[in-house]
């Protein structure tokens, strides 16, 4: 009886050193993620970047829960999404803002529950209700040592856009009339993306002392279908005027390329189309000469980042506020040279 006794001790603490081993050797991290637009070209292949960034650092001892939800462009959604993600008692959340100027909500509450926040890609610089910066408002993610945002200076890319144009031998300039007629295809007007890649785009051409005439300026919110139905409007609306197109992303400029065939005109030659994001079949179309170029908007250094950053507020070291990826201009010329 003795023995047999013993041997069911022998095997509950077995069985009691394995529960222990399993809750003390494994570290399992609960991760909130709230994309605002699953369906949002750039943001599918940033998103799939976190998850698996985040596969590549798990340990033996190490892992990581993530929760990727849809913001589906719906500001009452993505709250939903923040409060569920402070009820299941997330660690960190990261969040791209489906509205910018709504940031001071979304970050009370986070911060609020003591949930550490990494912003991506939205940058909240927009004006609250009461007409205060983000920073203001919140006394920010500035002063803030659990809160940053990782982003890429979309001034940047615009500057790059204009100077593919200004480096070309006819600088836009196609017809010779002395100024370069353009059509502007914008994302969503309030990103920040979208307003400073519409003026630092114009901007990089008349610094460089070119005149310029802009034709029309649409909204197609970053929308690839959007992007062909404008360009493809204005394509017959104003004809061979039309000497370049600046789409504010990648997604657009695709949809462009298509209405510049359907037009019968060809890139290089009576016309220059100009896109943000390098998404591979924009680059394909550059190599082919379809498009005259596009910027990277590196998003497997953003997300990177953007976990990295994470990982340090899960391990309680200490952050930056603002974290800066440099974007790349891509033209002939650079994908050629890969
Ligand atoms: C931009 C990107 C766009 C779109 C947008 C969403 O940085 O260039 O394609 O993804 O972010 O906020």
């Amino acid at each position: 009886m003795k023995k047999v006794l013993a041997l069911v001790l022998v095997a509950m603490m077995a069985l009691g050193m394995v529960a222990v081993a399993s809750a003390e050797g494994v570290k399992t991290y609960k991760v909130g993620v709230s994309i605002y637009q699953f369906t949002d070209n750039f943001m599918t292949l940033y998103r799939n970047e976190i998850e698996s960034y985040f596969k590549s650092l798990e340990t033996d001892s190490v892992k990581y829960e993530i929760t990727m939800a849809d913001g589906k462009n719906d500001m009452a959604e993505q709250t939903n999404q923040v409060q569920n993600f402070i009820t299941q008692g997330m660690d960190v959340i990261i969040l791209n803002l489906v509205q910018t100027s709504s940031a001071d909500v979304l970050i009370d509450m986070i911060v609020d529950a003591g949930i550490p926040l990494v912003l991506i890609n939205r940058e909240p610089l927009a004006y609250d209700a009461e007409g205060k910066t983000i920073d203001e408002a919140y006394e920010g993610i500035l002063n803030n040592p659990q809160v940053c945002y990782v982003g890429a200076d979309a001034r940047q890319s615009g500057t790059f856009q204009g100077e593919m144009v200004a480096e070309l031998d006819n600088h836009g300039d196609i017809n010779g009339d002395g100024k370069i007629s353009y059509i502007m295809i914008e994302g969503d007007p309030e990103n920040i993306d979208a307003q400073y890649r519409t003026e630092f785009s114009v901007k990089a051409l008349t610094d460089a002392g070119y005149e310029v005439a802009c034709l029309d300026d649409q909204v197609g919110n970053w929308d690839q279908t959007k992007g062909q139905e404008l360009c493809a409007n204005a394509l017959t609306k104003y004809g061979f005027d039309v000497e370049v197109v600046f789409c504010n992303n990648d997604a657009m400029a695709l949809g462009a390329a298509t209405a510049i065939t359907t037009a019968g005109r060809t890139v290089g030659e009576d016309i220059y189309l100009l896109g943000v994001d390098a998404l591979e079949e924009a680059v394909q179309l550059v190599k082919d000469g379809e498009m005259t170029g596009t910027v990277l908007n590196d998003h497997i250094g953003q997300s990177h980042t953007a976990v990295d950053v994470a990982v340090k507020l899960l391990n309680g070291e200490a952050i930056d506020n603002y974290y800066w990826v440099d974007y790349v201009k891509v033209n002939k010329a650079y994908v050629d040279a890969q």
